[in-house]
C-alpha cells in the first residue's frame, strides 16, 4: 500500500515533507550567510592561506572579492587532509545542503576542488567526519571554476562549526568558495545517549535496528552523539521499508527488545546546549502490533538544571493502541520544566519498542506561532490533562494539511511574482541588448577593415569580402569572443592576464606536458573563441603517453596560399614533406609515401600578446587529444620557435555551410539551373558523421558550445570533420549575437538554458545539433529563425522556458521525412533529460 507523503512539523520552523524513497523536500534550506554576508568575516577561518587576498574570508560562494576565493598555502596532495576552510555559525544549525564553487576571478582563476570532505563540531573541540548513509566521506565537488555545485547532505548535519576539506587524487592547486544551507537547530539537543539498537529475526532474516548514522561513540551503548533520532526522517508504518534506497530492513528505526532490559524500560539521556524551558517532547514510534511492536506504555523523565537532578520525575502514560498499526508521533508534555539535560525511561508495551525521531520544543523552540500556536489556554497544563498529552493524529494530519496548503499557496504566489519579474527582466535585457547590437555591428565593420589593413603578407591575399575560402577571416574578433556563460551571468569586464603564458611553451618542447592544472581550458580557436569545459579528470584520462603532438621541422613546410587571417595570425595552405612520419598509424592520408601532403597551418603572429599565446597553446593541448575520424586532427606543431604554428588536416571543400550553399537538392530545378547537387542520402550521411563526431566528444565530456554547419568541414566524398575552433566568426558574424558589445553568442543555435542560465552541457550541444541538422536539410539557404530578429529569438527562448506552448520551433524542411523531424524536435525538448544522447541520435540517423 502506498502511503500518502507524511507531513509533519519538526525542528520548530522546519516543515519536512517526506514522500516515498529518498524524496526529502525540506524548507530547511536557507543559505546561512556566506554569500549573504550574515556570517561575519571573523567567523570564517582556514588552516592556511596562499596570500592575504585569498584568505578564508574570500571563501564566500558567488563572491568575487579579493582574488576570488579562499586558497590554501600548499597544494592539496592525495591522502593528506591538512587544509580546511572553517565556518563558525555561532549556534547549532541543522544543515541540509552545501554548495561549492572554485576560483574564477573574472576568468583568471581556474582552481577548484574536485572533491572534498566535511568535518563538523558542535562544541569546537570534538570534530566528526561527515559520512553519507552509505558510509562514504568524499563528496564530489566542482568540475570548473565557476559553476556552483550543490550537494544534499544525507544525513543532515547538526553542528555549530563546519570544515570543508579539499581532497584530491593528485597534487593540485585548490581554491574554494562555499555556502551552507539549513536552518537554526531550535531543539538545542547536543547529544543523546542510549543503549545500542538491536537486531530482530523476522522470518529467518535479520532486521537491524542499529543507529547507523550516530556520530558519537558506539560500544554497548551510544554516547555523545546525534543520529537517526534527529536526522529529520520519520520511519514508515512498515519498519522493513525505508525512505532511503539501498539500505537494510529496519534502517529508519532504532529499536530494542524487552528481553535485554530486565527493568522493563530503555533509558535515553538527552543533553542540551543550555538550560531551556521545555514544553513538549515528541517521539515518533512504530506501532506494528501484529509484529509485537508497540509505542511505549509509560515514560518517566528526570530533569537536570545546573548540577542536580530534580527529585520528582515527570511521568506520562499514553493510551496503548492495538487498533491502528500506523507509526505516529506521541507528544509528551514537559510542563515547562527548566533543564539542560533530561533522562527518560521508556517502558515497553510489548516485546519491541522502536523510535525513528525524537524532537523537543522549548522556549524559543516552539512552533512558528503563525502556523500552529502551541498553547492558547491559561497557564501550564496539569499533568493529567489529556488534551495536551495524547497526540490526536487527526488534528495533526489536519494541521499538517493546512500548513501544506498554505505552503503551496505561498509557493504559487512566489512563482507567479517571480515569473513576472523574470519576464520584465528579459524584456529589459533584450531591449538593452538590441541597443548594443546596433553599436556592435558598427564596430564589427570597422574591425573587419582593421584586419585587412594590418596584413603583413597580403600581396596575394584575396579581399575578405570576395573570398569563399573556409579558412578566411580566421583571427577576427579576438578577445571579444568570450566565454558565454560568464557573460550571461555577469557581463564582467574582460581582463585576462596570464603571466605563465610564456612559460607554457617549454614543457611541450620537452615532450612532457604539464596537465596537473585542473579546469576549464579556454580553447581559443584561432580567433580566440570557444571554450571547452574539460573536467580535470578527463584531462588526466587523456594524458596517456602519446598525448603530445610532435614538433615538425619548419623547413619542411612549403607555403602555397594564404587561407585567412585575423588579429593574431594567419592560416596558410602548405605542403608538408615527410608528414607521414609524424602521424599515428591509425591516421592515414590517401597519398602514397613521401609525397608532400596539403595541410592547413595556423600561425600565431610573433608579436601576439600573451593571452593569445596562452590560448593558442591551450588549443593545441586539447586538440592533440581529440582523435576521431569526424573531428579535425592536429597533425603536428612548431612551437619551439616563433611564430607558433599548429598543423591540421586540410579539408578541400570548405565548411559545410558554404558547401551546401553552393549545392542544390536533386530534382528538376537543379537540372535546369545546372547547379551541382547533393542527394538526400548524402545529406544524411553527412549528418550521421556529425552525430558520430559529437558522440565522441560527449564520451569525453567535452562540451563543444558552438556546433553549427559553419564549424563542420567537408573533405572528399562527403566526409565531415567537426572543427569549430572559432575559425569563421567574422564571416558568419550575423549568426552571433553580441551582449554589451562584448560577447558574441550563436543564439540561434543555443538551447534555452544556455541563453537564460548560461548552462552549457552535452544536452545543449544536442540542441545545437538539432539546429545543425535543420540547416543541413535546408541546404543552409536561410539562417535558423530567419523571420525573427535577434530580440525575438531571445523572446522565443523565454517561451521555451515558460513552456506554455507559445514557443516557435523551426519548421520541417521540405526534404525532411517525419522521422528525422522528430529527432530534431526531440533535440529541442525543454527538459534536458528528455533530449536524446548523441549515441541515440547517431543510431537513429544510421537507420535512416
Ligand atoms: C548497522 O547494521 C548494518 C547491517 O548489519 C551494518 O551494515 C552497519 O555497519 C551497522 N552500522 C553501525 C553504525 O553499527
Ligand atoms: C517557562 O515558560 C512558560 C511559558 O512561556 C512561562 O510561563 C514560565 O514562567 C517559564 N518558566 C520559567 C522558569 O521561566
Ligand atoms: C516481553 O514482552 C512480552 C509481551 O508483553 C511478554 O510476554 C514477555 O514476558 C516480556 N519479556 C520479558 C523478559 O519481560
Amino acid at each position: 500500500v502506498e502511503r500518502i507523503p507524511a507531513l509533519y512539523f519538526n525542528k520548530a520552523t522546519t516543515l519536512l515533507v517526506l514522500g516515498r524513497g529518498d524524496v526529502f523536500l525540506c524548507v530547511c534550506r536557507y543559505p546561512l550567510g556566506m554569500s549573504g554576508g550574515q556570517i561575519q568575516d571573523e567567523d570564517i577561518s582556514a588552516s592556511s592561506q596562499w596570500s592575504e587576498s585569498t584568505a578564508a574570508r574570500y571563501g564566500r560562494l558567488d563572491f568575487e572579492e579579493g582574488d576570488g576565493a579562499w586558497c590554501p598555502e600548499r597544494t592539496v596532495e592525495p591522502d593528506s587532509l591538512k587544509e580546511f576552510l572553517q565556518i563558525d555559525l555561532r549556534s547549532l544549525h541543522f544543515i541540509t545542503l552545501v554548495g561549492t564553487q572554485g576560483r574564477h576571478a573574472g576568468g583568471i582563476g581556474n582552481e577548484f576542488a574536485q572533491m572534498y570532505k566535511i568535518k563538523y563540531s558542535r562544541d569546537g573541540s570534538r570534530w566528526i567526519s561527515w559520512r553519507n548513509r552509505q558510509g562514504e566521506q568524499v563528496i564530489e565537488g566542482n568540475r570548473n571554476a565557476y559553476d556552483i555545485m550543490l550537494k544534499d547532505l544525507e544525513p543532515p548535519i547538526i553542528a555549530r562549526f563546519v570544515r570543508f576539506m579539499p581532497v584530491s587524487d593528485h597534487s593540485m592547486n585548490v581554491c574554494m568558495r562555499v555556502e551552507l544551507y539549513g536552518c537554526e537547530w531550535l531543539d538545542g539537543l547536543v547529544s543523546y545517549n542510549a543503549p545500542a539498537g538491536e537486531q530482530m529475526s523476522l522470518e529467518g532474516q535479520p532486521v537491524h535496528f542499529n543507529d547507523s548514522v550516530y556520530d558519537g561513540a558506539v560500544i554497548y551503548s551510544m554516547t555523545e552523539g546525534l543520529g537517526q533520532l534527529t536526522d529529520g526522517m520519520c520511519g514508515l508504518d512498515d519498519f522493513t521499508h525505508s525512505h532511503v534506497y539501498n539500505v537494510w530492513p529496519g534502517y529508519d528505526y532504532v529499536g530494542w527488545t524487552n528481553e535485554s532490559f530486565p527493568n522493563g524500560y530503555v533509558e535515553i539521556m538527552f543533553e542540551f546546549d543550555r538550560t531551556r524551558n521545555f514544553t513538549t517532547m515528541k517521539v515518533h514510534c512504530n506501532n506494528m502490533f501484529t509484529r509485537h511492536i508497540k509505542a511505549f506504555r509509560q515514560v518517566v523523565c528526570y530533569f537536570r538544571s545546573e548540577a542536580d537532578w530534580e527529585a520528582t520525575p515527570l511521568s506520562f502514560s499514553p493510551v496503548v493502541d492495538d487498533v491502528n498499526p500506523s507509526a505516529r508521533f506521541i507528544t509528551v508534555s514537559l510542563a515547562n520544566h527548566m533543564a539542560s539535560a533530561m533522562k527518560c525511561h521508556f517502558y515497553f508495551a510489548d516485546t519491541w519498542m522502536m523510535f525513528s525521531e525524537i524532537t523537543f520544543q522549548s522556549d524559543t523552540a516552539m512552533y512558528n506561532t503563525t502556523l500552529a500556536p502551541p498553547k492558547t489556554g491559561s497557564g501550564p497544563p496539569t499533568r493529567d490533562d489529556p488534551t495536551h498529552k495524547i497526540d490526536d493524529s487527526n488534528t495533526r494530519i489536519l494541521i499538517g494539511c493546512l500548513v501544506a496548503i498554505i505552503f503551496i499557496l505561498v509557493a504559487i504566489i512566489v512563482i507567479i511574482l517571480w515569473r513576472q519579474v523574470w519576464q520584465k527582466m528579459l524584456e529589459k535585457a533584450s531591449r538593452r541588448m538590441l541597443d548594443d547590437e546596433l553599436t556592435a555591428s558598427l564596430s564589427l565593420q570597422s574591425e573587419t577593415f582593421a584586419y585587412s589593413h594590418n596584413n603583413p603578407s597580403s600581396s596575394s591575399a584575396p579581399s575578405e569580402q570576395e573570398s569563399s575560402s573556409t579558412y578566411e577571416r580566421i583571427f577576427p574578433l579576438g578577445p571579444d569572443y568570450q566565454e558565454p556563460s560568464r557573460l550571461i551571468r555577469k557581463l564582467p569586464e574582460f581582463s585576462h592576464s596570464s603571466e605563465e603564458a610564456g612559460d607554457m611553451k617549454s614543457p611541450y618542447c620537452d615532450g612532457v606536458p604539464h596537465y596537473a592544472e585542473a579546469d576549464i581550458v579556454n580553447l581559443q580557436g584561432v580567433t580566440g573563441g570557444n571554450t571547452y569545459a574539460v573536467p580535470a579528470l578527463t584531462m588526466d584520462l587523456l594524458s596517456g603517453k602519446d598525448v603530445a603532438v610532435e614538433e615538425f621541422p619548419r623547413k619542411l613546410l612549403t607555403f602555397k596560399e594564404k587561407l585567412g587571417e585575423g588579429q593574431f595570425g594567419e592560416v596558410h595552405l602548405c605542403e608538408a614533406e615527410g608528414m607521414q612520419e609524424f602521424m599515428d598509424e591509425d591516421f592515414s592520408f590517401d597519398i602514397s609515401d613521401n609525397q608532400p601532403v596539403l595541410v592547413a597551418v595556423k600561425m600565431l603572429r610573433a608579436d601576439a600578446n600573451k593571452n593569445a599565446r596562452n590560448d593558442f597553446l591551450k588549443e593545441i593541448k586539447i586538440m592533440s587529444r581529440l582523435k576521431d575520424p569526424n573531428i579535425i586532427r592536429l597533425l603536428a606543431v612548431c612551437i619551439c620557435s616563433d611564430p607558433l604554428c599548429m598543423i591540421t588536416e586540410y579539408m578541400e571543400n570548405g565548411d559545410l555551410n558554404q558547401f551546401l550553399s553552393r549545392h542544390e537538392p536533386e530534382g528538376q530545378l537543379a537540372l535546369i539551373s545546372n547547379a551541382p547537387t547533393v542527394s538526400y542520402s548524402n545529406l544524411c550521411y553527412m549528418a550521421t558523421q556529425i552525430a558520430s563526431g559529437m558522440r565522441y566528444l560527449s564520451s569525453l565530456n567535452f562540451v563543444h558550445r558552438d556546433l553549427a554547419t559553419r564549424n563542420c568541414l567537408v573533405g572528399k566524398n562527403y566526409t565531415i570533420k567537426i572543427a569549430d575552433f572559432g575559425m569563421s566568426r567574422n564571416l558568419y558574424s550575423g549568426d552571433y549575437y553580441r551582449i554589451q558589445g562584448r560577447a558574441v553568442l550563436p543564439i540561434r543555435w543555443m538551447s534555452w538554458e544556455s541563453i537564460l542560465l548560461g548552462k552549457f552541457t552535452t544536452a545543449s550541444d544536442v540542441w545545437a545539433f538539432g539546429v545543425t541538422l535543420w540547416e543541413t536539410l535546408t541546404f543552409c539557404n536561410e539562417q535558423p529563425y530567419s523571420q525573427l530578429t535577434d530580440e525575438q529569438v531571445i523572446e522565443n527562448t523565454g517561451e521555451f522556458f515558460r513552456d506554455q506552448k507559445r514557443q516557435v520551433y523551426l519548421p520541417q524542411p521540405v526534404l525532411c521525412p517525419d522521422s528525422v523531424y522528430k529527432i530534431m524536435l526531440n533535440c529541442w525538448r525543454r527538459n534536458t533529460k528528455e533530449r536524446p544522447s548523441f549515441q541515440e541520435i547517431h543510431r537513429a540517423l544510421q537507420q535512416g
